[in-house]
């Protein structure tokens, strides 16, 4: 094991690396190599993401794939997904070419208010904390008239401030919460930026306020940050069709229909199948979300929230079985941003903006609704007929057989005899040792 380091980030990248190599691989040549291989021959592109982050040695890649044939309100989308699971396009793109002769996905922005708090400490009278408020709001509101021009300008901006009692919960704390339209911008810098303006007012105004001298008691800013609980800023996706259009190879539309809906009922009654359940949601959801440079750590945190917003976390999908007509949506909060962060920075993202006609917010939330919702089509699909692992499997037998070192002659004849045989790890390997043998 290495000694500490001090100005680690001050080092050139052949320094950082020379330290890295020195001090943590025994092979350290090999691992030189590996880095090395994944530096990208463009310098320009290179220093790009270079900077993206500190401390940079090298870049990871995860593949891009496409998921084509979305009809998504009456339009043909090709949908853009980075993600290393190999079922996860497959299935995506199965669910869009289902759905693309009965109606596609039709979607629903539903809201689009972001939010965030300063978080106080008061332990004084709440009538003067109320009092006080009532005081600043207007100058809270003029306190960020330069921040947000821009923002204004476009029509979005602040909406409204509110304070809130929380001592309820915690003792002595109150919240400043703050709701924005920031339109096409994920909006987390400018937001931050009025919070802590906010704050900055709060402090200087409190000092001269009346009741607080008198008290000595004055209200003290704990922190100010956006939240990425975002359930003012969802988006709906749904499908629908006649149970008829649902017959599946070796099952009828009805009892397709009914097994669909009774995988959701379970989701809802136990947490231990919603995660699944979700999770699944999310290979859709994350993957478009890489594609298109957004924060999917945000929408994590956010997605899960709102699973648990009635009390128990439960599935983000739902379904109904009415008059023969089967429909499924998905309701999901999703703050993501076309413009600002990485959507400009990397030339990745600028294709699949390309590829998806430049899409406005709103537009991205609508797509990415859209690929939750069929990959949760598409999983329960396999789980309520074949089961999972058939199609997961076939999707899995290349990563079986590069893990394997498989020459391109004995991957044709492996592909060739799981066509009609079962696919498991061990199957697999005993076959290419066989064809060695
Ligand atoms: C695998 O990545 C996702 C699934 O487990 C989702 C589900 O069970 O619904 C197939």
């Amino acid at each position: 094991m290495s000694n500490p380091i001090s100005g680690f980030s001050k080092l050139s990248k052949a320094q950082k690396i020379e330290w890295l190599t020195t001090n943590y691989f025994k092979e350290n040549t090999q691992a030189i190599k590996v880095l090395q291989k994944y530096w990208n021959p463009d310098i320009e592109l290179q220093k790009l993401h270079d900077d993206f982050i500190e401390n940079t040695v090298s870049n990871y890649y995860l593949p891009l794939g496409i998921a084509p044939n979305f009809l998504v309100n009456n339009d043909l989308y090709a949908i853009p997904m980075v993600i290393e699971e190999s079922s996860v396009v497959a299935a995506a793109s199965n669910a869009a070419k289902f759905w693309l002769d009965k109606g596609g996905f039709t979607t629903q922005v539903i809201s689009t208010i972001k939010n965030g708090q300063v978080h106080l400490n008061f332990y004084g009278d709440t009538a003067d904390m109320t009092a006080f408020f009532g005081v600043i709001k207007p100058k809270l509101i003029a306190s960020i008239s330069q921040v947000e021009k821009n923002m204004k300008k476009r029509g979005g901006g602040l909406l409204d401030i509110q304070l809130i009692d929380s001592t309820d919960s915690l003792d002595g704390f109150y919240q400043l919460h703050c709701t924005f339209e920031t339109l096409d911008a994920m909006g987390a810098n400018y937001i931050n930026t009025c919070l802590e303006t906010f704050a900055k007012t709060i402090e200087k105004e409190a000092k001269t306020f009346k009741a607080f001298i008198v008290s000595q008691t004055f209200p003290e800013v704990v922190m100010s940050i956006l939240s990425n609980y975002t359930p003012e800023c969802v988006v709906r996706a749904s499908v629908s069709c006649h149970v008829d259009l649902l017959a599946q190879k070796d099952m009828e539309g009805q009892i397709f229909a009914q097994k669909l809906v009774r995988a959701i009922a379970i989701a809802k009654a136990t947490p231990r199948r919603a995660v699944t359940h979700n999770k699944g949601i999310m290979n859709g959801i994350d993957a478009v979300i890489l594609a298109t440079g957004n924060d999917f750590r945000a929408v994590e945190a956010a997605v899960h929230a709102y699973a648990s917003k009635d009390g128990q976390y439960s599935s983000l999908t739902h379904a109904r079985l009415e008059n023969d007509i089967f429909t499924m949506w998905i309701e999901v909060p999703l703050a993501l941003g076309t413009v600002g962060g990485l959507t400009s920075l990397h030339p990745l993202v600028g294709f699949s903006f390309d590829l998806l006609q430049q899409p406005n917010a709103k537009k991205l939330m609508q797509l990415v609704a859209v690929a939750g919702l069929a990959q949760n089509f598409a999983a329960l699909r396999s789980l309520v007929t074949t089961g999972i692992q058939k199609g997961h499997m076939k999707m899995h037998l290349m990563n079986i057989l590069n893990g394997i070192q498989a020459t391109d002659t004995e991957k044709a004849s492996a592909i060739n005899h799981f066509k009609a045989n079962h696919i498991s790890h061990s199957d697999v390997i005993s076959f290419i040792e066989k064809l060695r043998a």
